[in-house]
């Protein structure tokens, strides 16, 4: 695997496999990278002839720097992982290379990019569409990964490519999770034991949701979810929306849309670690 980290040497590796026709894959990441990540490298592996992995803690989508202080960074350790999943590259560029003057673009999807983390984060994914504009413009992706545990991100991602008109594929992997339900994230290395064992609550109040959703309404719904969360010492919802999974405008009856999905945020522990998931209700107007 080559450790790139200019963009002139990316693009050079690049445009000599684009030149012998090859596809390539790209996975944006921070680092930090766990099972989620991998399965991400694996299937563009399988599925692209050359395989980009960024590993980029960008800080222009942490709206709170605390956050960007204390998020891990393992570079070696992320190294090895993309080597054993046969990445052929990792870009891992300085704050410096890529921004190498302020960045004043203005990406704007309402309600997309607006609600639930973009009302709770102000600016996050506008840093989010900065950075993964350029690494598509670096890398000139055939296909570019992206984990489902993000289901927000994933909507304004999609959003983007197509207001630019970009022609690369977005592929939306499924979430990975620990054997316990909580949906892996680098986040996870700042919890304790027992504070995972807490954060495991989450994904099971939103299954248990699901089988309830079905004699009750959106609100009841969304009530009994939050209620069942923060009945659990050192877990507090943040927010519980039931939304369009397209649009993701909140949605007032079950059948308002054709695909429904409950996106929600949990402050886990003392720290407290925030922690984000969601479920699936509806799909193409059938429950799941
Ligand atoms: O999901 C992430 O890790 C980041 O938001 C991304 C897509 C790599 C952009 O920095």
């Amino acid at each position: 695997m080559n450790v790139v980290t200019t963009i002139s040497e990316l693009r050079a590796l690049l445009s000599a496999a684009r030149a012998e026709g090859k596809t390539v894959g790209l996975v944006p990441t921070m680092g930090a990278l766990h099972e989620g990540h991998a399965s991400l490298v694996r299937r563009s592996v399988d599925e692209c002839d050359v395989t980009v992995v960024s590993i980029f803690l960008n800080p222009t989508q942490f709206n709170d720097k605390q956050d960007l202080a204390r998020y891990p960074r393992t570079l070696e350790a992320d190294c090895e992982l993309l080597r054993s999943c046969g990445a052929d590259i990792a870009f891992a560029p300085s704050v410096e290379e890529v921004y190498t003057e302020p960045d004043h673009r203005v990406f704007s999807y309402p309600p997309t990019d607006s609600v639930m983390e973009g009302a709770m984060r102000p600016g996050h994914f506008n840093g989010v569409c900065q950075i993964v504009s350029k690494l598509f413009a670096y890398a000139e992706p055939t296909r570019a990964y992206f984990g489902e545990k993000d289901y927000q991100q994933i909507a304004v991602i999609r959003r983007m490519v197509a207001d630019l008109g970009l022609s690369l594929e977005i592929v939306a992997c499924p979430v990975v999770r620990e054997a316990s339900g909580l949906a892996m994230s680098s986040r996870n290395t700042l919890l304790t034991q027992q504070e995972r064992a807490m954060a495991a609550h989450i994904y099971a109040a939103l299954v248990a949701s699901r089988a309830f959703a079905h004699a009750h309404s959106v609100a009841q719904t969304i009530q009994y979810t939050v209620a069942r969360i923060n009945a659990v010492a050192g877990l507090r919802v943040e927010y519980y929306s039931i939304v369009d999974g397209l649009t993701l405008a909140d949605v007032q009856a079950w059948t308002d849309v054709p695909t429904v999905v409950g996106c929600i945020t949990v402050y886990c522990g003392s720290k407290p670690i925030r922690l984000i998931d969601h479920i699936s209700y509806r799909k193409e107007g059938e429950w799941l």
